[in-house]
């Protein structure tokens, strides 16, 4: 019988918590019951395929990272993980749903960029997938092209301020994408770090013979990211597109999205937990080579002027919605090594898909977020924010039955002896230490994850045709 029954364990929402039964059947969550609840009678108990013990965990519906590039080919290289090892990773920690960036470049058309997406990670997946379109380039063709983006499923695109000459667009070329993200109600997602005045920046440090990691985080100044995010700001206000600003990791760019909030303008901003626990200083900046493994852009922060606790607290305040990882994994052999004597050869990304329900929990126990808003940042909103919600985000009847059970007494030492499951040969979470625990893992009423064994495959997870966003004023 393909009945599951999770009992006894507390069921935490973006809203609330309570001790409940989770009824599944098949692939969907059919009904949700108080703990000792009439309507669960031996009868019921009797019939159900399979009982889970959740007694003294959390039961929460799957996390739902909504940024990530598997095989995505960038610098001069391509990101580590596939489709394949990837998604399984994601599944280890407590994430059933990705949803991952497909890539046109100037002289390519959209749509070939998208099918190219659905070949790599057709029959490829563990979990369940969605794609945002990047346009790199755009002209004529592609804006044409991106009207046809929602009834592919694909409900949200990215422009990058950053990277001329690889994914860059100009002030003109973005009125023109934000013109069409306001026609089809499309989410415009952005980069917003200021490219040119970056390569300026890098040139003159090169010439300095300043070519260490850490001057990656010198050439993206905050300075870089606020001005971009207000730029993207303002050219969203006049055309009225929504507007999702990707990786925000300088104070100054999240006061730029509150401000905007505050106006009433469709504005939101992601963080991701580098921005939360990494610093310049201490990462970026470590001896030698060492701190290639935290070059990604927007680039840490300094320590110094306080950004992570002011993220922090905007997550608490809801000035930044929601957390994704921006998983882009590079091994140091042969990858980022590619950088060894210069900074800006390093291949920008780090790779956290596996780790993201464990690091944000932390900040549950470290007395930084509730209980509730754990689940919301990480499941509830993305699925809104990126037109999933009911479906996924939520334990309800009707809902795909992506379920984790976390256990708060657990324990999760991150990347020791190699313990992670992405394709990357360090982490960049190594010797992080978790008070938590994700036990086990439903996805489509399937466990993926119980007692520390893998129990998925490479061909459960299914393409999500997405919904314009939810979260929208
Ligand atoms: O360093 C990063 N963020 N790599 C991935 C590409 C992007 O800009 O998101
Ligand atoms: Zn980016
Ligand atoms: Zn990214
Ligand atoms: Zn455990």
């Amino acid at each position: 019988m393909a009945t599951k029954l999770i009992t006894g364990g507390t069921v935490v929402s973006a809203t609330g918590r309570g001790k409940a039964d989770v009824l599944i059947d098949g692939e969907t969550i059919v009904a949700v019951l108080e703990s000792g609840s009439e309507l669960l009678g031996t009868d019921l108990k009797n019939s159900v395929g399979q009982v889970i013990d959740a007694t003294g965990k959390y039961v929460i519906p799957g996390g739902i990272d909504a940024h990530t590039h598997m095989q995505m080919p960038f610098g001069g290289t391509e990101a580590s993980d596939t489709f394949e090892t990837g998604t399984r990773a994601a599944a280890w920690g407590g994430t059933t749903t990705i949803v991952d960036f497909a890539i046109q470049r100037q002289g390519e058309r959209v749509m070939d960029g998208l099918n190219a997406w659905h070949e790599k990670a057709s029959g490829e997946c563990a979990v369940d997938y969605g794609f945002h379109q990047i346009v790199g380039g755009v002209n004529k063709d592609s804006l044409q092209a991106m009207r046809s983006l929602m009834d592919e499923g694909v409900s949200s695109y990215k422009l990058f301020m950053a990277y001329p000459g690889v994914f860059y667009s100009d002030d003109a070329q973005i009125l023109k994408a934000m013109r069409v993200g306001a026609d089809t109600g499309m989410m415009t997602m952005m980069h917003a770090e200021n490219g040119p005045a970056i390569d300026a920046m890098v040139e003159e440090l090169l010439a300095q013979g300043k070519t260490t990691p850490y001057y990656h985080g010198v050439a993206r100044a905050w300075q870089m990211e606020e001005e971009a995010t207000h730029r993207a700001i303002m050219l969203a206000n006049l055309t009225g597109a929504p507007l999702y600003v990707v990786h925000v990791s300088a104070k100054q760019a999240v006061e730029q999205v509150a401000a905007a909030r505050d106006n009433g303008q469709n504005v939101f901003a992601e963080t991701c937990p580098q921005y939360l626990y990494l610093s310049l200083e201490d990462q970026l900046g470590a001896e030698s080579f060492e701190g290639a493994k935290w070059v990604c852009s927007t680039p840490l922060r300094s320590k110094h002027e306080h950004h992570q606790d002011h993220m922090w607290q905007s997550l608490r305040t809801n000035d930044v919605q929601m957390v994704a990882t921006d998983h882009c994994p590079f091994c140091m052999k042969g990858q980022k090594e590619l950088g060894v004597g210069d900074f800006s050869k390093i291949p920008n990304g780090i790779g956290s898909v596996e780790h993201r329900m464990d690091l944000m929990y932390q900040g549950v126990v470290n007395g930084k977020i509730s209980l509730e808003r754990w689940v919301e940042i990480t499941s509830t909103t993305p699925a809104r924010m990126f037109g999933m919600y009911g479906k996924k985000g939520v334990i309800a009847p009707g809902a795909d039955a992506d379920v984790v059970i976390y256990d708060p007494r657990g324990h999760t030492s991150i990347g020791l002896d190699k313990t992670h499951h992405m394709n990357m040969d360090h982490s960049a979470w190594e010797g992080f230490e978790i008070d938590g625990h994700v036990d086990t893992v439903l996805s489509r009423g399937r466990v993926l994850i119980n007692e520390n064994q893998y129990l998925g495959s490479k061909n459960h997870g299914q393409y999500i045709r997405r919904a314009p966003s939810q979260y929208l004023i």
